[in-house]
């Protein structure tokens, strides 16, 4: 070995081991709830039948100043605020997300502007239901490498603007939120432990939003295969089918890897699409009922925002003590599937950092935000007009 090669391999080998904990988490709603009796109104569908199913009872459901990205920003705020961080200290924004503002730029380039994270790369991540779960992954790989110190990971969802509302196969499961979590770096063991990331493409028909760029476009305009441009088709039964079974087998992959065994899990935060879903789930597993979080029936299935939003809610109902295995677990359109155990454990926070100093600051960079947007654009645009002179 080269003096430099062996330099370089010790230097490596002495640093210490480097882990991915969760540290701040936050979770944003739309205003407005819509209740199955409201949905009835205007869908061949009643309360009874959607609760027996499903378990819904209302989802939440975005007005016209609400939107992915600005219910990802309320999320995004609270978990800074949770793990009191500055938004200059992250290095990485992803948001997983069905629903972007835009193709592009990414809904995680908004975000990152409107919180004035301004050394943070930011991207969007697209894998359905399970994309949290993805993201989650992608972040805590980075920490865990060396690359990157802290990291913003959203999933947040406005599924009622690609929803036929005429389909009550569809209409009446989903709803709209965001739900975030701050991951940083430490050397205290714990935090993100394993994860299993799966997909099945030949499943991809089961669970679509044909979009810009669709093969299917054509024969979407036209309506076949039940498809139309832009809007969500489900062959329910057939994705029931297959989530009861990636659900338990990928919990099991999971906790393999991290080198437990399911018994050993003392919460599983799941997707949550349907409730029967998660009753299978555990009997496959042999695990109580009650190990699995359960939210569905307030805010019906949001999609990638679905597992951060049950996580913040566990957190808040006490369900989460330090050291317990969680599991969670996210399956949807792709196929895609996803399972991940984290031993929780947020190590103490640094001597220098000072709570209220660090909101004053927060709200400082959030309000200089939009002027630091505004006046590099103005900059721009005087840029151009000088050359334009020259
Ligand atoms: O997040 C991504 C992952 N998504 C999922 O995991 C969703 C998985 N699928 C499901 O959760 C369930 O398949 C659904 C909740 C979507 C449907 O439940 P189901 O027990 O599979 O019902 P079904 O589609 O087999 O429909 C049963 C009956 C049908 O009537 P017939 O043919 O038996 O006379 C439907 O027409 O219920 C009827 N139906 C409804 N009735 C009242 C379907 N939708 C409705 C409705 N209200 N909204």
């Amino acid at each position: 070995m080269a003096a430099a090669d062996a330099a370089s391999h010790m230097a490596e080998s002495a640093a210490p081991a480097r882990f991915a904990h969760i540290i701040g988490w936050g979770m944003a709603v739309p205003e407005r709830a819509m209740s199955n009796d409201e949905l009835s109104a205007f869908v061949d569908t009643n309360d009874e039948w959607i609760y027996a199913r499903s378990g819904i009872r209302q989802r939440f459901i975005a007005n016209e100043s609400e939107s992915t990205a600005t219910l990802a920003y309320k999320a995004a705020q609270q978990a800074l605020e949770v793990a009191d961080i500055l938004p200059t200290d992250l290095d990485l924004i992803v948001v997983a997300t069905s629903t972007p503002e835009n193709i592009f730029p990414s809904t995680a380039s908004l975000v990152q502007d409107w919180l004035n994270a301004h050394d943070a790369g930011a991207f969007d991540l697209s894998a359905a239901c399970s994309g949290f779960v993805y993201a989650l992954n992608t972040a805590a790989d980075s920490i865990r490498a060396g690359s990157i110190q802290a990291a913003l990971v959203i999933g947040a969802e406005t599924m009622s603007r690609i929803l036929d509302w005429q389909d009550r196969s569809t209409c009446i499961l989903f709803g709209d939120g965001a739900g975030a979590v701050v991951l940083q770096a430490s050397e205290s063991p714990g935090g993100v432990m394993s994860s299993v990331l799966r997909s099945d493409g030949a499943g991809g028909d089961l669970l679509a939003i044909p979009s810009v760029g669709s093969i299917d476009a054509e024969e979407s305009r036209a309506g076949a295969n039940g498809y139309k441009l832009y809007k969500m088709y489900m062959a329910g039964g057939e994705v029931f089918r297959f989530a009861t079974r990636v659900v338990s087998e990928s919990i099991e992959q999971a906790c393999g890897l991290a080198g437990i065994t399911v018994a050993d899990i003392d919460l599983v935060v799941p997707h949550q699409a349907n409730l029967r879903i998660l009753q299978a789930a555990a009997r496959k597993l042999g695990i109580d009922v009650k190990k699995f979080m359960s939210n569905v029936e307030e805010y019906g299935n949001t999609s990638a925002a679905s597992i951060p939003i049950a996580l913040c809610e566990a957190i808040e109902q006490r369900r989460i003590q330090d050291q317990d295995h969680i599991a969670l677990v996210g399956f949807g359109g792709g196929l895609t599937w996803a399972s991940m155990v984290i031993r929780w454990g947020i190590p103490k926070p640094s001597e220098q950092h000072s709570s209220m100093l660090n909101r004053q600051r927060r709200h400082v960079l959030y309000r200089i935000a939009k002027w630091r947007s505004r006046s590099r654009r103005l900059r721009r645009r005087v840029n151009k007009r000088v050359k334009g002179f020259a």
